[in-house]
Formats: C-alpha cells, structure tokens, sequence
C-alpha cells in the first residue's frame, strides 16, 4: 500500500473507531458552592513558543501526506487563527521524501497567520536524514514555531515492514535538538510516554513533551483494521489496553518536568477533559480525533467544536472556584473510581 493511501485509511479509521473507555472518567472535578470568582474574567490565556493564547489548546499533529491534507489543514489553520490558538501538522515524511508538498505548502502558514504552527517528523525516520539540517525543508515552508517529533514504536510494530530498530534514536533527537532553530517537541502517538523516556528526551534537549496517551486514537487498532484479517502481527487480545493512559502518563511525568513543558493528548474530548488534564499537571493540551469530522465538514464546524471546549473549560473552573486555568491543580480533582485506575 502507498504511503498517501495508509495515511487517507488512518484518517478514514480515527473516524470510524469503536469507543474506548476515557480515564478521565474516573477523575471528577470538585464542585465549589461559593466559587468567589466572575465567570466572565475566569483567564484562560497561555503562553507557548513566544505567544499569548487565549485558552491551553492546540490541533494536534494529523494530516500531512496526502492531497485531502490541504483542505483538512486549512479548515484547522482557519479556526486556529480565528479563536487564536496553536496548531501541529501531520508527518511531513512524504513531503521530505518526495519534495510534494501536498498539504505542507505555504497556505498552511497562510491560513493560520502569526498563530504557532508546528511541523512533524517521525523519530524513528532521523537516521536516514543524511544531516539534521535536512528538516529545514519541512520547517522553512511552513515558518515552523516548533518541531514536533513523534515516537511510535507500537504503531509501527503492527505496521507491514514497520520501521522497528530503535537503537541509537535517542542521539539523532539530540543531534535535531543542538541544530534546530526552533524548540522541539517530542509526543507520542497515542501509548502514552513514560517518565524513564521523558527524562532521557529532557537530557537530549527537548524542549517540550506531549504524552500523547492511550483513550483516544488507537493506532493498534487502526493499523490491524488497514491490514485485514490474517496479516502476521502482534495479537489483538495480548496487546489491548497497552501503554499508558493521558491520566496516568501525566501523573508518572509530571514529577520529573516543569508544567510549561508538559503538553496533554491522546482521547481529550471536551473542556472537562482539558480541566482534568491540567489538574494533573498539563499546562496546554491537543486535540486530535474528536476534532476530526469537524474539520472535514467546514471551518465554521471547527471552530464551533472548539469554542465550545473553550466554554467548557470556563465552566470547569468557574465551577471550581478557580480564576485561571493556570491554578488548575491536583486540589481540585477527586478520583471517583479507584478501582478502575489499575
Ligand atoms: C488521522 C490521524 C493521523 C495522525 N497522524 C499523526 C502524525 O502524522 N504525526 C503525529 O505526531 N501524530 C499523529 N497522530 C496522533 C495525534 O497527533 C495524537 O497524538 C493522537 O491521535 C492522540 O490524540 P487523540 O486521541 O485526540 O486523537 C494522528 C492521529 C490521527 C487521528
């Protein structure tokens, strides 16, 4: 299968995924009955790469191969720039590879204005880069405010010919972190990083972490609905569930990283979910697949869907008594069902 045709099926599968269940539904935000503070002025602006957003989110990392990238990206770029907030595009390995820039040209930057643009580039794909300064050609198109690099090795275990060998990735990421002219940002894709990972990337120089965890987009899933029944691969039952929930990646991270540093994906869904997330020491968080159909119906769709995140998040904190979604901390969390955090 093409390159450009895994990437349309993962768009076609994250929008077709059975549920899963969210951890942040074992978490609930505690009520204050006298809140002490005006709905209207709850601030929820955040700094991030050199801006002031108007609330801690950001599109996270999806398109960026094929043709049906452009639309998707602009829709995305359009509403970022209208609610003034941040966004990732998808790998930009085809682009590297084949110098088409479907969906990476300059309308991206176009669309989003001065907003924070981030580019993306597999970890895994460094080593046959012959210098980092390669990734300016995906950096300079887009007038990248940040590099993102992803690790995936799970996704790419339940891959056909996935790229498996690991070794030496943490030295070409501090290789990309001494030259690049923009902060990097390592994420994963949906299992969620772990804190022995995080403290080897902070070392290297990254700039920024996003968990990425497991309760939204599951590639395993994605990956084995692509292939079909009876392709060779890990099996289904022994690898469900593996990784690390957002959640629970956030708590075992977030020790270890200052709270600027430390971004949430992976299953965020509405502005309760961004709350919790912060509560757990997030200071921005991404959205990716809940915001999928919204950006392949119209802009006006996309940024309906996140305004009204937006006004979730003012209702958590107002609900909690907090002024900001700064001070959003573990005080105001209670687990409501144990049992299920394992
Ligand atoms: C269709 C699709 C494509 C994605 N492609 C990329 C990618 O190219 N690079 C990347 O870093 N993450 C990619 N991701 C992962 C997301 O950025 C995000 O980390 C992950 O989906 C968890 O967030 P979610 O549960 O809100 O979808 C993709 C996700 C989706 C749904």
């Amino acid at each position: 299968m093409q390159a450009v045709d895994r990437k349309n099926g993962h768009i076609d599968l994250a929008l077709n995924q059975p549920p899963v269940e969210s951890e942040f539904d074992h978490y609930q935000l505690t009520h204050r009955a006298l809140p002490e503070v005006n709905f209207g002025q709850i601030d929820l602006q955040t700094p991030f790469l050199g801006q002031v957003l108007a609330a801690p989110i950001f599109i996270s990392s999806m398109t960026g191969g094929p043709a049906r990238a452009e639309r998707i990206n602009a829709v995305l770029a359009e509403a970022c720039r209208e609610l003034n907030l941040a966004m990732g595009v998808g790998s930009q390995r085809i682009a590297l590879e084949t110098r088409h820039l479907s969906g990476m040209t300059r309308s991206v930057r176009g669309a989003i204005g001065q907003q924070p643009l981030m580019a993306n580039f597999g970890a895994i794909n460094l080593p046959d880069l012959a210098s980092p300064s390669d990734l300016s050609r995906i950096l300079d198109p887009l007038q990248a405010d940040a590099l993102i690099l992803h690790l995936n090795p799970m996704q790419e275990v339940f891959q056909p010919r996935g790229d498996t060998d690991w070794a030496g990735i943490l030295n070409c990421i501090a290789e990309v972190c001494a030259w690049c002219p923009v902060p990097v940002i390592v994420k994963e894709v949906g299992f969620g990083l772990d804190p022995v990972s995080a403290q080897r990337l902070l070392a290297a120089g990254v700039s920024f972490l996003d968990v990425a965890g497991r309760g939204g987009t599951r590639f395993d899933w994605i990956e084995r609905e692509l292939r079909g029944p009876g392709a060779e691969m890990p099996s289904q039952e022994a690898f469900d569930g593996w990784g690390y929930s957002t959640p629970e990646a956030l708590k075992l991270c977030s020790p270890h990283i200052a709270r600027s540093q430390l971004l949430a994906s992976g299953g965020i869904r509405h502005g309760v979910d961004v709350a919790k997330a912060l509560c757990l020491g997030a200071s921005l968080c991404g959205v990716g697949g809940a915001i999928l159909p919204a950006a392949l119906e119209s802009t006006e769709a996309a940024v309906g869907f996140l305004r009204q995140m937006i006004l979730d998040l003012r209702t958590a904190c107002y609900g909690s008594g907090v002024a900001s979604s700064a001070h959003l901390n573990a005080e105001q969390l209670k687990v409501i069902n144990p049992g299920g955090l394992g």
